[in-house]
């Protein structure tokens, strides 16, 4: 009786646990709070609203505001350890923003509106939209659209909008993903698609992506 009793205590804790976890890591965040911070700080190379002019900063705007606040969780430092994320401007970047600010920020350039690029190269355009919508299935490379959608707008939460980023940025994270340098992304999802790709098969999916609505 006493032991059952117990039991039932233990399980109520373990849920209310839970649930405290669950309310910390949904909540929204407020755009109009990130927004200063985002547009001085974060503007500098992502562009005040999300929309760098530098392909070698990714535009923010338009993306996922859980994908925004996992990738900036990761690229801190949790005490003394290696981030998870590891890029040595953003890791200097984010180091100063606590969970509240990351949250806000994230729905700030989360609510803008993406000025997308556009393809650029004629000959691989073909091959870029095979791989985006088929994959192959001769080496097991699943399609890119099955987790980022047709129009490369992402699924909320777990994976990210692609379409309109720059074609320098994709082709930099699937090669860091291919050669392990990035290593974030949950269950390996992008190491093992990454892994059965060439170098010209990822700028043809990355260009074709940018042109991608
Ligand atoms: C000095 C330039 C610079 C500044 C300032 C900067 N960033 Fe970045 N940011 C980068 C670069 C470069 C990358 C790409 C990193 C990589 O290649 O992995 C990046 C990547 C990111 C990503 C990942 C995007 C994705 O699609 O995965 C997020 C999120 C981000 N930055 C948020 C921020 C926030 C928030 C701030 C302000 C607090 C900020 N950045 C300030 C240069 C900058
Ligand atoms: C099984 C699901 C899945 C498939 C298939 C998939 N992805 Fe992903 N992709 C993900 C997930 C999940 C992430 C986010 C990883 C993280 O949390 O950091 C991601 C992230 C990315 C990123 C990084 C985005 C950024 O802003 O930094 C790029 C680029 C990307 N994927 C391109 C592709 C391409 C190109 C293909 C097809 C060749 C593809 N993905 C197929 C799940 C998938």
């Amino acid at each position: 009786m006493k032991r059952s009793l117990l039991a039932l205590l233990c399980a109520l804790t373990a849920f209310g646990v839970h649930a405290a976890d669950a309310a910390k890591a949904s909540p929204k965040g407020d755009a109009a709070r990130g927004q200063p911070i985002a547009s001085s700080v974060c503007g500098a190379c992502h562009g005040a609203d999300g929309n760098s002019q530098l392909a070698a900063n990714p535009k923010l705007a338009g993306q996922h505001p859980e994908y925004l606040l996992k990738q900036m969780k990761n690229f801190k430092a949790a005490d003394g350890k290696q981030p998870e994320r590891v890029n040595a401007i953003m890791n200097g970047m984010i180091a100063a923003f606590d969970d509240g600010q990351m949250r806000d920020i994230a729905s700030y350039f989360g609510s803008q509106t993406q000025k997308g690029e556009t393809a650029k190269n004629r000959e691989t355009i073909e091959l870029g939209q095979k791989l985006y919508r088929g994959g192959d299935q001769t080496k097991g490379l699943p399609a890119c659209a099955a987790c980022h959608g047709p129009a490369g707008a992402g699924i909320p939460a777990q994976y990210p909008r692609i379409g309109g980023q720059f074609a320098e940025y994709t082709e930099a994270q699937l090669k860091a993903f291919r050669d392990g340098v990035r290593a974030n992304d949950p269950n390996k999802m992008m190491r093992m698609v990454a892994i059965k790709m060439t170098d010209a098969e990822i700028k043809a999916v990355a260009d074709y992506i940018a042109g991608l609505r």
